[in-house]
């Protein structure tokens, strides 16, 4: 293929067959520079060939992402990841107990490898990922190429858990060639990202893969800790990151709901009104899945913030408190995210 193909999508959820006629005209695209929108289990991706320089830079450009945050290069299995990246014995541990999966391993980048380094933003570490969604697996395959792939959204917003969500934050199609509709991601936050690259595992993200699940393997795992520095390891990491439009409180007890604001609940026994339940039942995997969703339901006009519950810290837990803190914090050019200036008793709106 020379010519890229005009935007489309397509929807693989029916057969494999379909699901497969994707991957190919995927992997067709991919190889030829273009950009496809394609779903892993954790949520969904916006690929590009992550050895051509110029397809890579594409991505940063639609998304209006920075150039200083390098991408997640997604490969299909440990052997095409050794080719790219230096395995110690905590990174080869970690890769057959968890991949494929939701963790992404921060590695040492080979020298002299085929990576864009627009892919890696010039660091001498990428972060590697191998995702178990089986599009994603036959897009892997077709396209030959390992995909640099960030989350398919604009830079700073909610990550997108179905392919419509692309479609709603994309309208102009900017340089998208295709997106491939798997249905809604079965994990719902994005993976965690461990960097192995140094002695010791560092925590950089929570994410689908539990903390406890990884110190059950490798032992103890540090927090990367930004706070003396300042300095940003995963510029994932910014403190304003994954926010949906209004503003959004966190650790709130259901009673202190403000004027116009829509709840966001978790577990049984909560209020019905004006709120979506994160998982009546506890789960915090359900919970997980469903975070993405609610934020995105929730931001649209008549609502005039987002309150939620108390989250319990552990498992998936932590990567939803950490999504939500940052969904909570101030946004570019604000000072402080402060409650919203409204302070009247509860509202009555219903969702
Ligand atoms: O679940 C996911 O991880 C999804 C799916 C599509 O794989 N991807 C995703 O990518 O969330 P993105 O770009 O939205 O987040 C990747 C994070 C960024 O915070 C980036 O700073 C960090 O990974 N990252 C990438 N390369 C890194 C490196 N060499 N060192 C430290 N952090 C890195
Ligand atoms: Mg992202």
């Amino acid at each position: 293929m020379t010519e890229l193909p005009d935007f489309k999508v397509i929807e693989a959820t029916e057969d494999a067959a379909t699901a497969l006629t994707a991957a190919q005209e995927g992997g067709e695209i991919l190889r030829a520079g273009g950009l496809v929108a394609f779903p892993t289990e954790t949520v969904y991706g916006l690929g590009a060939d992550a050895t051509n320089d110029k397809a890579v830079a594409s991505i940063f450009e639609i998304k209006g992402r920075p150039t200083f945050n390098p991408l997640i290069v997604h490969v299909k299995d440990e052997f095409q990841a050794a080719g790219l990246a230096e395995f110690n014995d905590i990174a080869q541990k970690l890769a057959h107990a968890f991949w494929p999966g939701a963790l992404t391993l921060v590695l040492k980048r080979k020298q002299g490898g085929p990576l864009s380094l627009v892919a890696t933003a010039g660091l001498d570490t990428v972060a590697l990922r191998v995702p178990a969604h089986p599009i994603a697996q036959a897009l892997l395959h077709e396209a030959g190429v390992p995909i640099a792939a960030p989350s398919a959204n604009k830079s700073g917003y909610v990550s997108p858990t179905q392919a419509l969500h692309i479609l709603m934050q994309f309208k102009d199609r900017e340089g998208l060639n295709l997106i491939i509709d798997g249905g809604p991601c079965s994990v719902g936050v994005e993976s965690t990202i461990l960097d192995v690259s140094g002695d010791a595992p560092v925590l950089l993200r929570p994410g689908g893969v539990a903390v406890e699940d990884i110190e059950a393997v490798v032992g103890p795992v540090k927090t990367a800790d930004t706070s003396d520095s300042g300095e940003v390891t995963a510029p994932g990491q910014l403190k304003s990151h994954y926010a949906p439009s209004i503003p959004l409180r966190i650790n709130v007890n259901p009673e202190d709901r403000l004027k116009g604001e829509s709840l966001i609940t978790f577990g049984p026994d909560m209020p019905r009104r004006a709120a979506l339940n994160l998982s009546k039942t506890g789960d915090l995997k359900e919970a997980a899945a469903n975070l993405f969703t609610f934020l995105r339901a929730l931001d649209m006009p008549g609502i005039r913030g987002i309150a939620v519950v108390p989250i319990p810290n552990e498992g998936l837990g932590r990567a939803i408190n950490d999504r939500l803190e940052r969904a909570s914090a101030p946004k570019d050019g604000e000072k402080t995210a402060g409650p919203p200036k409204y302070h009247d008793p509860i509202g009555n709106i219903q969702i």
